[in-house]
Formats: C-alpha cells, sequence, structure tokens
C-alpha cells in the first residue's frame, strides 16, 4: 500500500508552533517603506492609524522565528495541517517520470490559504482592543477568510469587493455575509477613493485597498487588514511549506522545484519561504517558479521600483516590481491575480535570481485546471491553475530530460465560486487579454517620484 500512498497527512499536534520569518535570511538590506508625503522610510508612526502594534512588530521582526499564539492555533486546528497529495493520476496523464506533490489549502473553512493570516490578524486586532475590521478583496477568497476569522473572534467585518468579482461571484458576497460581514461593490460612492475612480466600474485591487484604508484610518476602533504582500502576512502563510516539509519527510523525497501562483505573493511565499531559507543557508539545492497572469504581469513586466500599495496613494511606498499603482488589470477571472505590485520579499527574490517568475494567458491556465480536475478530481481555483500550467511544463521538462524530478505545487484553493469562469472556458468564450508595451510605458510615466533601488 505504501509505495501507491496518494494522500499525506499530519496529526492536529503537529501544526507548526512557529511561523518562519525570512526577511533576516533574504540577500542584500532590507529596504524599508516610504512615508508616501515625505518619501522618507516609514516607522511606526506612520503604520498605528490602521495596524495593531503586535502586527507592526511582525512586519520588521528580524527573529527568524515567530511564536504562533495559541488561540490561532486552535483556531488553525479546524483545518490544519492540510494535506499533502501526491498526483499519481496526473503523472499518468501527463505521462512524466516526475513526482508531482501538490499541497492543498482548499480544505479550509473559505477555501483557500487566505484564513492562515486572517485569523491572525484577527486575532491580533481583537487583542488590541480593536472592534471592526475593514479590508478589500479581488476573487472574494481575502474577504471571506476575514470574515470567518472576524467571526471566531467577535469582530465587526467591512469588505470593499472588487466591481468584476464582485459581478462574477454573487456567491462569494453570501458567503461573506453567512459569515457576518457587510460587503460594498468597490469602487463605491461611501468614499472619496472610490469617487475619484468611478470611470473605473469592473473596480481593481489597488481602488478596493484605498477604500478600505480611507474607512479604517478614519476610525478610531477600526482597523484595515491585508489579505497579502506585507512581511505580517507572508509571514502568517508560512505554515504552509513547514507542513509540506514534514510531510515530504514522511514520502522520503525533497522537491528539485517548488512552484506557485502570485497575485501578491502570500500562498507562494507560505509554501516557498521554509525552503528558500535552507537554500539561501546553503543546506539545499532547488528552483522556485511564481506563475502569474499575462494580462497583469507584475514579476515578469514590472518595474523593480517604490511604488504605492493602493490606486490613490494612501499607504507607504515599497520597493517592489509594479505595473504602477493605477494600472487597472483587465477583468480576467483570475481575480486574486490582479494586483498591480508583489510582495517586496518576493521581489527580492526574484531581482536575485532565487525565484523564476513565469506568465500564462487566461485559456492555457483554464485548459491545465480542467486538465487537472479530471485527473486529480480538484477543481481548482483560476489562480492556482496558473501554477499549475507552470507544473505542467515542468513536468515535460523532466519527461524530456528523463529526469525522476520532484515537483511540489502549491494548489491554493479550490475554485467552487469560480464556476461561472470554467462556463466560459468550455464554451469557447474567454478571452485572452495582454498587457500591451503602451500600458507599461503608460505606467511608468506614472510611478510617484520616489528615490531609485540601487
Ligand atoms: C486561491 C487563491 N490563490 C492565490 C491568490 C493570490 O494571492 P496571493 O498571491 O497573496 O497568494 C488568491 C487571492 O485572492 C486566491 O484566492
Amino acid at each position: 500500500m505504501s509505495a501507491e500512498q496518494v494522500r499525506y497527512l499530519l496529526p492536529e499536534d503537529a501544526i507548526p508552533t512557529h511561523w518562519v520569518n525570512l526577511l533576516p535570511d533574504l540577500p542584500g538590506d532590507p529596504l524599508p517603506p516610504l512615508n508616501p508625503g515625505t518619501m522618507q522610510p516609514a516607522g511606526p508612526d506612520d503604520l498605528t492609524p490602521i495596524f495593531p502594534m503586535s502586527l507592526i512588530g511582525q512586519e520588521v521582526s528580524m527573529d527568524a522565528e515567530v511564536e504562533i499564539p495559541e488561540p490561532v492555533r486552535e483556531a488553525y486546528a479546524l483545518w490544519r495541517p492540510s494535506p499533502l497529495y501526491r498526483a499519481r493520476r496526473l503523472e499518468r496523464e501527463l505521462d512524466t517520470p516526475a513526482r508531482i506533490y501538490y499541497k492543498y489549502e482548499g480544505v479550509s473553512p473559505a477555501g483557500s490559504h487566505k484564513p492562515n493570516s486572517a485569523v491572525a490578524q484577527a486575532y491580533a486586532n481583537r487583542e488590541a482592543g480593536i472592534e471592526r475590521l475593514v479590508t478589500e478583496t479581488g476573487a472574494g477568497q481575502w474577504g471571506s477568510a476575514l470574515a470567518f476569522a472576524c467571526g471566531l473572534f467577535g469582530l465587526e467585518c467591512l469588505v470593499y469587493m472588487v466591481g468584476a468579482s464582485y459581478d462574477q461571484k454573487p456567491y462569494r458576497r453570501a458567503m461573506m455575509e453567512t459569515w457576518g460581514a457587510s460587503v460594498i461593490r468597490s469602487p463605491s460612492d461611501t468614499t472619496e477613493a472610490g469617487r475619484s475612480q468611478a470611470s473605473h466600474p469592473t473596480g481593481s485591487l489597488g481602488i478596493a485597498i484605498s477604500e478600505a484604508v480611507e474607512v479604517a484610518a478614519g476610525d478610531a476602533n477600526a482597523n484595515y487588514a491585508l489579505g497579502s504582500v506585507l512581511n505580517h502576512v507572508c509571514l502568517h502563510q508560512t505554515v504552509i511549506g513547514q507542513e509540506a516539509i514534514a510531510q515530504l519527510e514522511l514520502a522520503g523525497d525533497v522537491p528539485d522545484v517548488v512552484v506557485g501562483c502570485v497575485g501578491g505573493g502570500s500562498n507562494f511565499a507560505g509554501l516557498a519561504f521554509p525552503f528558500v531559507r535552507e537554500v539561501l543557508r546553503g543546506n539545499a539545492k532547488m528552483r522556485f517558479v511564481a506563475a502569474e497572469p499575462a494580462a497583469c504581469p507584475t514579476l515578469t513586466r514590472g518595474a523593480y521600483r517604490y511604488d504605492f500599495g493602493d490606486t490613490v496613494g494612501l499607504t507607504p511606498l515599497m520597493p517592489m516590481y509594479t505595473l504602477g499603482h493605477d494600472f487597472v488589470p483587465p477583468p480576467v477571472h483570475a481575480g486574486g491575480l490582479r494586483y498591480h505590485g508583489d510582495a517586496p520579499m518576493l521581489c527580492g527574490l526574484v531581482k536575485h535570481g532565487v525565484v523564476e517568475p513565469r506568465a500564462y494567458k487566461q485559456n492555457e491556465t483554464f485548459a491545465a485546471a480542467v486538465r487537472f480536475a479530471r485527473a486529480e478530481g480538484i477543481v481548482p481555483g483560476p489562480e492556482p491553475a496558473h501554477a499549475i500550467r507552470a507544473t505542467f511544463e515542468e513536468a515535460e521538462a523532466a519527461r524530456e530530460a528523463g529526469e525522476e524530478r520532484v515537483i511540489l505545487l502549491g494548489l491554493s484553493g479550490h475554485g467552487h465560486f469560480d464556476m461561472s469562469a470554467y462556463q466560459a472556458y468550455l464554451a469557447g468564450e474567454l478571452e485572452d487579454p495582454e498587457f500591451s508595451e503602451r500600458d507599461m510605458q503608460e505606467a511608468l510615466e506614472r510611478l510617484p517620484d520616489a528615490p531609485a533601488i540601487a
């Protein structure tokens, strides 16, 4: 039986006790965020209007490990440790000598990896005496996760949902409301930021972030919660990779390549960073592949510059690959990947050649997702479908090289709320929008006048 094992499961007491902080191991000196008014390094005072002190501490911590509070571990036990699968049927379908494993985060209540950080953030804010969290959501995954987490810790939750997703996914909204959250379509007329962007009715993550930050900054009892990009969000997600290391040990394998999708970088960071740390410390050798949409190709086509995290320019500037803070990506169905920037930690790793980015078009990712679903059963979210597409390339390369490579794929969530996208794909109605050179030139011209990154 063991030779044909498919699921590698860990007991509840194997939920990690610490998060892995990659910041002290990253190549080069950490680049600080900048105050949007002065363009000087931002300090804790710039962040206290919207974040609790404990999360600000995690954002800048140089400790290699950060203890997970016990109430957060108890909440994690509702779905963690998540399963690691050996994709035996997919391997046969692809006729590859590669051994493909996937770490599946779709078992969480919200259906993705996002609750790993939502629970940690809701707990930290409750401990700081905050009564309400305000946030944005793209695909609806982060909003659902925060709605669920706020319910666990007795907080109110207000979600600005990107217009395109609000229209495509009415049941995501119903799910958030079921957990007690209020949901507003973005851009909205409830904020100045929203009113200023009324000419972009499909919205974007950048616009929704501006709306949420504006509301949180104006209410002393409210804070803002971000579902990706920031160091502390990447930190919270590292339970994924730590569990995967233990599960691969059960399987007797070590990855040659780790593959994930990137919207703001949090699920990729969560899976990859515990492995990246071993590579940076010289204890292991492996490759890392980050998959993104050709319609919003931040890591493959963006400029490595300081830019705002939101459209209107309310947030500190972060050093990252960016398509320009006011770039509104076309409304592709991988709503969670429609973000103009990416996590500074991940961008640094791309800059240093540790992580290789690749961009894929919408139809080829859905083709891969359908093939995956027919082989493995799970219907993937359109976001991890990009990582599945990259995994197919890796499996093919292993076949061409005649090598038994080990591939670890991050399957960050299921696609049960994305069936209208599958329907459109199966009917041959999906478009393949791509980012043009003109888009890039226009975006570069609008980047803020911030110091260059050395
Ligand atoms: C299932 C899923 N995967 C990936 C992402 C992309 O976000 P990140 O890069 O922060 O993991 C999202 C975002 O909403 C998502 O819902």
